[in-house]
């Protein structure tokens, strides 16, 4: 009887022992397959600019060398409801644009009410300001009336920006220094195009 006992209680205790030998063996195995998280988290990949790093959108000059005044004219439509652009038109809800390019800020020759924000502006419309403004009329004035979310597609603000020059103001566009920086903007494109290349040379 007690030799039995002995027998039953050493079994168990040896079973005992090989499960917990078995529970540490696979806690330390499947520890090892754990999955541990990166310091920085995504890829990174080559030869790609990173969005907001420098500024982004490329030169005013570099679009306008590009842009189109037929489809400035018809990005125009978004401006009509407040905007005439004929010489001597009339204002509206926005003051009439003939010949802004170039035209002091927020004076105007028709008696429009500008708002303090943008007549406290000072400075005439260059290429530059009209961009900014065109962006986003709310950082570049920031109490303006003109209650317009902005163009936030650059080619659109450069295509419409020709469009206004080209309604009585027909100042020389800038496009000297536009050559380097289309260079340097096209760059990263070609990083971007080199690995398919090198695909395809493997295939
Ligand atoms: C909802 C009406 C509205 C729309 C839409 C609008 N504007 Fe205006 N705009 C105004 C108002 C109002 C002002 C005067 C702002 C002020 O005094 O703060 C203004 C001012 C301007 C000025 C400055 C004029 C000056 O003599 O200093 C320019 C340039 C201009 N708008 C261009 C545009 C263009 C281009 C578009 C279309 C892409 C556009 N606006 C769309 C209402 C509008």
């Amino acid at each position: 009887m007690d030799d039995r006992f002995n027998t039953i209680a050493g079994w168990t205790l040896f079973s005992g022992i090989v499960g917990l030998g078995l529970t540490i063996a696979s806690s330390m195995y499947f520890q090892a397959d754990k999955h541990h998280a990166p310091e920085t988290a995504g890829y990174a990949v080559e030869g790609v600019a990173e969005e907001g790093a420098g500024g982004g959108d490329p030169p005013i000059a570099t679009l306008l060398a590009a842009a189109d005044v037929a489809k400035g004219e018809a990005t125009f439509a978004k401006c009509t409801s407040c905007h005439t652009i004929n010489a001597g038109g009339a204002n509206g809800i926005g003051p009439n644009l003939h010949g802004v390019v170039g035209e002091a800020i927020g004076q105007g020759v028709g008696g429009f009410a500008f708002s303090d924000a943008l007549k406290s502006k000072g400075g005439n419309w260059s290429f530059d300001s009209l961009n900014d403004w065109l962006k986003s009329p709310k950082a570049f004035a920031p109490g303006t009336k003109m209650t317009f979310a902005g163009l936030s597609k650059p080619e659109d603000r450069a295509n419409v920006i020709a469009y206004l020059n080209s309604q009585g103001s027909n100042l020389p566009l800038p496009a000297a220094e536009a050559a380097p920086a289309a260079d340097a903007a096209a760059a990263p494109a070609e990083a971007e195009a080199a690995p398919e290349a090198s695909e395809a040379a493997a295939q």
